[in-house]
């Protein structure tokens, strides 16, 4: 009995612990999307009276892992979307914030993005729109074959300041996962469905300060400084003569035609040819220069104009969480939005939600992909004149072209 009880308890132990670590989390804002999601959520005023605001759908989509877990789709084209959320103020001052939500582009966005906002002090969230200051914006941008990343734009006295690193994000119309994690000590991280893809800090992959070292402006490179690679080899001589062998020589199988009058036509001359001999002005040949030192790098020195900021990572008053797009095609769906300062928390939470769901997810979608190919074959055999279904297809990938760059000009005002 004694032998057998033991295993349990180490068990109903480790559980225990793994409650306590969880328990530790600071969650600050956690939304699924559950019943009263509406009552959280303040849909925005902005861009109404130019009847160009969107509205939400409330959805799994139209494939998913589990009909029952729903979240927020931009429901119409071409319209401006905002909506946000309140949670009681916080600082993430000597601690760790994580920000993570999950999105879907079901419509196969070619041109958008599918980031979310986190917004400080204190904002009219009916007014909530494409100029109000936040701290944070994070999500992948998506814009024709160009631009597939992930946004991590941190804001520091009202400018607004974009990741430096060019961090890929997913392209496909799957759900997936993407978190900020900010450290106390300026590191960060960017992971997407749970693996890292950034990571660094925070100093050097924004500009929020000027860089601690810069090149000593007056370091010159010294006079005996040899930062030629090659030099001429000095044992290569021009041959004897080189200089004398003619571009062109007269062709010896030309002949005088027959009906050449030399009172007439003058002295015949046969036509030249460019010489086989000929290979060119000489040039010496090139040898590595034995002396070769590299080329010359100013030394770095501490930028005089560089004042820590210890503080660079952080944001004294975080307050709302905000979704605020445009879209040309709708069809994006936020869920599980998560702001916490608990990166193992927000692993589980992820794994929990998109992780359970994802395999079913994209079998539905296989099963969607599926039926949409038959139905469009169906159409293809009934259809006479193919060609006409081609012609249709290239007009609307012009279309989407142009859509690409209105939406670039947006994202750009607003960044
Ligand atoms: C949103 O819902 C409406 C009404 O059911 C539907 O017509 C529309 O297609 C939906 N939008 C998207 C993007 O699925």
């Amino acid at each position: 009995m004694a032998i057998r009880g033991r295993p349990p308890l180490a068990a109903a132990l480790a559980a225990a612990l793994a409650v306590v670590s969880i328990v530790s989390a600071e969650v600050y804002f956690e939304e699924r999307f559950g019943d009263g999601w509406e009552k959280r959520w303040v849909k925005s005023d902005w861009k109404k009276d130019e009847n160009t605001a969107g509205d939400w759908n409330y959805t799994s989509g139209k494939w998913t892992g589990d009909p029952e877990d729903k979240g927020i789709q931009t429901a119409e084209d071409y319209r401006f979307y905002a909506i946000s959320a309140e949670f009681p103020e916080f600082s993430n001052k000597d601690k760790t914030l994580v920000l993570q939500f999950s999105v879907k582009h079901e419509q196969k966005l070619d041109c958008g993005g599918g980031y979310i906002k986190l917004l400080s002090g204190e904002i009219d969230q009916k007014k909530f729109g494409g100029d109000t200051p936040y701290s944070i914006m994070f999500g992948p941008d998506i814009c024709g074959y160009t631009t597939k990343k992930v946004h991590a734009i941190l804001s520091r006295d009202g400018k607004n300041h974009l990741i430096k690193q060019e961090v890929p994000c997913e392209t496909d119309q799957l759900t997936h996962v993407y978190t900020f994690i900010v450290h106390s000590d300026a590191t960060y991280s960017i992971l997407v469905d749970n693996n890292e893809k950034q990571t660094g800090s925070l100093y050097s992959d924004w500009d929020i300060l000027p860089p601690k070292q810069i090149k000593d402006p007056d370091a010159k490179k010294p006079e005996d400084w040899d930062d030629k690679e090659y030099i001429p080899d000095p044992d290569d001589k021009k041959p004897e003569g080189y200089d004398d062998i003619p571009k062109e020589i007269p062709d010896l199988d030309a002949k005088k035609p027959e009906d050449w009058d030399e009172e007439e036509d003058g002295e015949w001359t046969a036509p030249t040819i460019p010489n086989p001999e000929y290979k060119g002005p000489w040039k010496q040949k090139k040898i590595k220069n034995p002396n070769y030192k590299g080329k010359w790098k100013a030394p770095m020195i501490d930028n005089p104009d560089f004042k820590d900021d210890p503080y660079i990572y952080a944001f004294s008053n975080l307050r709302y969480v905000g979704i605020e797009l445009w879209q040309v095609k709708s069809g994006t769906l936020f869920d599980n939005i998560l702001v916490c300062d608990d990166p193992e928390y927000a692993k589980k939470f992820a794994e929990e939600t998109w992780g359970k769901n994802k395999d079913a997810e994209k079998a539905a979608f296989d099963e969607a992909e599926k039926s949409k190919q038959e139905e469009e074959s169906k159409d293809e055999d009934s259809d006479l004149d193919g060609e006409d279904e081609e012609d249709a297809e290239d007009e609307s990938d012009s279309k989407s072209d142009s859509d690409a760059e209105e939406e670039k000009e947006t994202t750009h005002d607003e960044l």
